[in-house]
């Protein structure tokens, strides 16, 4: 894979014609979510000449949110490239949060054998995760990104302006996985992570965080792009957060993505104070944190054995029992740590008292 040119914008409009101009497609489309289409397109064409300048046939766009990234939204994409004329040597613009940029990276991944793509994350989440590392793809028969490719956006372009047309809500969702990454990388990070008002946010602030954020996964990116060892270290929080957030729809209860990798965070983190010796003080701390962010999900002893069922069944495992990656302290990554059914059952337990 690629190595991923990520520029942190200063001037939109010159860095979008920088990052086609490297390439010098011979068409140019963008792909929007109809939400993205309305709220950040706009500033897209502004800011860019290039792309003010496109005809309709140009801009491709698509239902947005996570139900939408199927085969069929899919397969309007490559129609509309096809339709528009899009040959090996054209380039797609991916304009959204995690779900457009995962499918518009698929597409592009796969029409032609491959044209290049460039990924404007519009969201938190696709800014400091998403959009960042590689990853495309869709869902399938109900399971997460269970299609896909590894291919490389030839840049990737964070302009957090972006963010100011975010909910908080949403903010919050993006917020976990900056949390995640505090949590994997130094304490210093962290503890300006849990300080950070999100009541009353400082854009210029998050601006640098969402740097550092980025910084932490393009490393990790960088020594392990196929996730066969250090990339796993992305997973923390995720393998109970999925099932959360799997029993959450199977329910009918909404709930953002990095909602449920919060209190993932709380489940693992709990987890890894008793195998790994990960500092209890520490584990509350952030535990309390996520409580007054995010909330508390509420469970009963009752969903554990379709809690564990999902864990189960989680992409990472090896066959026959579940995997986690857990911390024995910040930034002390421990891999590969496989829990016995009662284990992860009294994880279920801590969470569903609270603290
Ligand atoms: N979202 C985790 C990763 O990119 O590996």
């Amino acid at each position: 894979m690629e190595v991923q040119n990520i520029v942190i914008s200063r001037d939109l409009g010159a860095e979008v014609e920088e990052a086609v101009g490297r390439v010098s497609p011979d068409r140019l489309f963008v792909l929007t979510d109809h939400t993205t289409r309305s709220l950040c397109l706009p500033r897209l064409r502004e800011c860019s000449p290039l792309v003010a300048a496109l005809e309709p046939s140009r801009l491709i766009s698509i239902a947005p949110t996570d139900d939408n990234k199927t085969l069929d939204s899919l397969t309007s994409v490559w129609t509309a490239l096809g339709e528009g004329g899009a040959t090996r040597h054209s380039m797609l613009i991916n304009l959204g949060g995690g779900m457009l940029t995962d499918l518009g990276g698929f597409a592009a991944s796969t029409f032609k054998r491959g044209i290049a793509f460039i990924n404007i994350p519009t969201t938190l989440l696709a800014m400091v995760d998403a959009a960042v590392g590689g990853k495309t793809g869709i869902n399938f028969r109900g399971l997460k990104n269970e299609i896909g490719v590894f291919n490389s956006a030839d840049t990737v372009i964070l302009d957090t302006q972006f963010l100011r047309t975010l909910d908080r809500a949403n903010l919050c969702s993006g917020y976990a996985e900056m949390v995640k990454h505090g949590l994997i990388s130094d304490i210093q990070t962290l503890a300006q992570l849990l300080r950070f008002d999100l009541d009353n946010v400082d854009y210029e602030l998050l601006a640098d965080m969402v740097a550092k954020s980025v910084a932490v996964k393009e490393r990790v990116v960088a020594a392990d792009p196929h996730e066969k060892g250090l990339r796993k270290a992305l997973n923390l929080g995720h393998t109970a957060g999925h099932a959360l957030e799997s029993l959450a729809m199977e329910e009918g209860r909404t709930v953002l993505h990095g909602y449920a990798v919060a209190w993932g965070l709380v489940c693992e983190l709990w987890l890894s104070v008793v195998r790994c010796g990960f500092p209890t003080d520490l584990m509350r701390q952030v535990a309390q944190f996520v409580r007054e962010t995010y909330g508390q999900f509420v469970i009963t002893c009752k969903e554990y054995d379709r809690l564990y069922e999902y864990m189960t069944h989680d992409k990472k495992n090896t066959a026959g029992s579940v995997c986690f990656t857990l911390l024995g302290g910040v930034g002390d990554i421990r891999l590969d740590q496989h829990a016995s059914r009662d284990e992860i059952f009294e994880m279920l337990d801590f969470f569903r008292e609270g603290l």
